[in-house]
């Protein structure tokens, strides 16, 4: 099992709408597992129909097991997250340890975590194998992007183990008809392109729509939905090939 953690801390970046894609387009040929740490809860509620029978702040606790539901299972959000974001750090190899536990039931783990560089995203960095962040041009700031590298590095240093693979930042609701989003994403690329993800995801309309449906952009009628769906299928199968995913 591959451990995918999306997160970044700035808020409505795009990190759920990628993560519920996520989990739809992975389930078609993986176990797949999908933790919502986020007492948001909008994942859990958008994939209520793939619900498991463990809620996620179960995993701080102690070590625990997730028993498949289906090819997607989620362990949903409460709000009790809340407090175990508060609880001792010992919480955050707990998490890693439950989420190790899964590993001979699914073949990826994905990982919606909140806006807040706390316990919860802390523990998903330390379970992860990749890491992708969604970004928004319009206010991306260089010292976000700073202190997130510093939080995965951090991370693995303390707890004296490898990085994971950061995928890229992912400009995820990307206005191409902007000039001005467009200048900022050419000069991120001068500036900083080893950090970008190859890839984007196009600002649509159809992202709501989908949501407010629960089903995934390319199964939205119309022509806003195929090429959505191309286009975020495409981010999904070079995700697939940068993480080796395999059965197992
Ligand atoms: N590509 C897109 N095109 C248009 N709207 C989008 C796109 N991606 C996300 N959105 C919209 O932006 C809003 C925020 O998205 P989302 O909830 O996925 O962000 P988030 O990073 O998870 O937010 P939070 O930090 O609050 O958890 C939602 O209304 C969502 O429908
Ligand atoms: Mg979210």
């Amino acid at each position: 099992m591959k451990t995918l953690v999306v997160m970044n801390e700035k808020g409505g970046v795009g990190k759920t709408t990628l993560s519920i894609h996520a989990a739809w387009f992975f389930a078609e040929r993986y176990r797949t597992l999908v933790l919502d740490l986020d007492q948001q809860a909008n994942l859990s509620y958008t994939l209520e129909g793939h619900l498991g029978s463990v809620d996620a702040v179960q995993l701080f606790k102690e070590e625990t097991r997730i028993p498949a539901s289906g090819h997607v299972t989620v362990a949903r959000a409460t709000d009790e997250l809340l407090e175990a974001e508060r609880v001792d750090q010992s919480a955050i190899t707990v998490f890693r340890d439950s989420v190790q536990a899964n590993a001979p039931d699914y073949d990826i783990c994905i990982i919606d975590t909140p806006p807040i560089l706390g316990l919860r995203t802390f523990a998903a960095l330390l379970a992860a194998d990749a890491v992708l962040a969604p970004i928004e041009l319009g206010d991306y700031s260089l010292t976000g992007v700073q202190r997130l590298m510093q939080s995965i590095k951090g991370v693995a240093n303390h707890y004296g183990r490898p990085e994971p693979h950061f995928l890229g930042l992912l400009a995820s609701k990307f206005d191409r008809r902007s000039p001005r989003e467009r200048a900022l994403f050419e000069g991120l690329a001068a500036e900083i392109g080893g950090l970008l993800f190859p890839g984007v995801v196009t600002k649509r309309d159809v992202y709501a729509r989908a949501a407010s449906e629960r089903i995934p952009v390319w199964m939205m009628k119309g022509a806003a939905g195929r090429d959505a769906g191309d286009e975020i299928r495409g981010v999904f199968s070079t995700v697939e090939k940068m993480m080796e995913l395999t059965h197992g």
